[in-house]
């Protein structure tokens, strides 16, 4: 029997690379040796976007056509959305039982999120109960299906340590019964946005995995270099080129990045011409990206019938889990 993963993205609409290279570069890797479950965390988008649902169908998709395109495959990995799986909400309702108020406020990704949203809309927006539950809905996620890992970014380990209490909790009170699920985190450096700050749809510095060829060669070209640099001949400097060079440590061979890097620093390489071959060599490795979205979405229905398909299938799983918790809790 194999280990059991499960990780989820909230959906808010088209991916960037730094969720590729973050998260979902490892979920192709892992697909092979566990039995993954992947999902769009819809409930979790309205935790903060109650208000903003008109999208909320299209960004799923969204989401689904990139993951599809990055190589998930729907053949090894169940694919369903979180809302399609309402056995989750009853999970969530036990669990919401069992967790101290003080573990979700202490949680210090949530003490973000809230923070963050005070800045965006005034002083008086008021946290929800929604989204103080937060921690606890990704625990439920998590539980549904007794996960074994969840490779996520660095930024959700504190909500999986609070995963990580629940569940030990629960085995305390009812019995022995659920795994203590653990991170798994990418090695992969995390890449910045064309900025040099961190990458972020908000921030209009990302690369979409969607994007044409076209789109993220001119985006690359935007990229910050070594600003000590004003002529082409200049000496440059690599290790201050915090974007365009980082970017070529990602997408480049070694020896590509040593001739970059040796290029700069004796003046032979004007940026200009670095970063319209660093936007050819990221073309290059997208392009088979390219292709199976583009397949997607000219095949709305079958994005469409994998959603179904795959929310069939884990909701059968989750029933199963759900009777045993049921059971254990000593409900009617
Ligand atoms: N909170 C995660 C994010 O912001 C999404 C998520 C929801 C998740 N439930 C999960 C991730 C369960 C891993 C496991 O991206
Ligand atoms: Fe950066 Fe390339 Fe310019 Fe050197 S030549 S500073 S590596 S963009």
């Amino acid at each position: 029997m194999k280990e059991i993963i499960v990780s989820g993205m909230r959906s808010t609409g088209k991916l960037h690379l730094g969720h590729y290279l973050g998260v979902i570069q490892n979920w192709v890797q892992l697909q092979d040796k566990y039995d993954c479950y992947f999902f769009v965390a819809d409930w979790h988008a309205l935790t903060t976007k109650y208000d903003k649902t008109d999208e909320l169908r299209q960004h799923i998709l969204e989401v689904v056509m990139d993951w599809l395109a990055c190589g998930i495959d729907p053949e090894k990995s169940t694919i369903y959305v979180q809302s399609l799986v309402p056995e989750i909400a009853e999970l969530n309702i036990y669990l919401g039982m069992i967790t101290p108020q003080n573990w979700v406020e202490r949680d210090p990704t949530l003490k973000d999120m809230a923070k963050i949203l005070k800045t965006k809309e005034g002083q008086n927006s008021q946290i929800n109960y929604g989204l103080m539950g937060y921690p606890v809905l990704m625990s439920s996620d998590i539980m549904m299906f007794n996960a074994h890992c969840v490779p996520v970014g660095i930024d959700q380990v504190a909500h999986i340590e609070i995963t990580r209490d629940i569940a030990r909790r629960f085995n305390n009170l009812y019995g022995e019964y659920f795994n203590e699920a653990k991170p798994i985190l990418n090695h992969c450096s995390l890449i910045c946005g064309l900025d040099g700050n961190k990458m972020g749809k908000s921030f209009n510095n990302d690369i979409k995995i969607s994007d044409t060829a076209e789109e993220t060669s001119k985006k690359v070209m935007s990229a910050i270099t070594d600003r000590s640099r004003l002529r082409k001949d200049d000496p440059g400097h690599p290790d201050e080129c915090e974007v365009a060079f980082k970017y070529w440590t990602i997408f480049g061979s070694e020896d590509e990045i040593e001739t970059v890097k040796c290029e700069c620093e004796k003046g032979l390489r004007g940026c200009a011409q670095c970063k319209r071959q660093l936007g050819d060599k990221i073309n290059s490795t997208m392009a088979e990206f390219r292709q199976r979205r583009k397949y997607y979405e000219e095949h709305p229905e079958e994005v469409e019938r994998i959603i179904e398909e795959g929310s069939a299938k884990a909701r059968a799983r989750a029933q199963e889990v759900l009777k045993e918790v049921r059971k254990l809790i000593k409900m009617y």
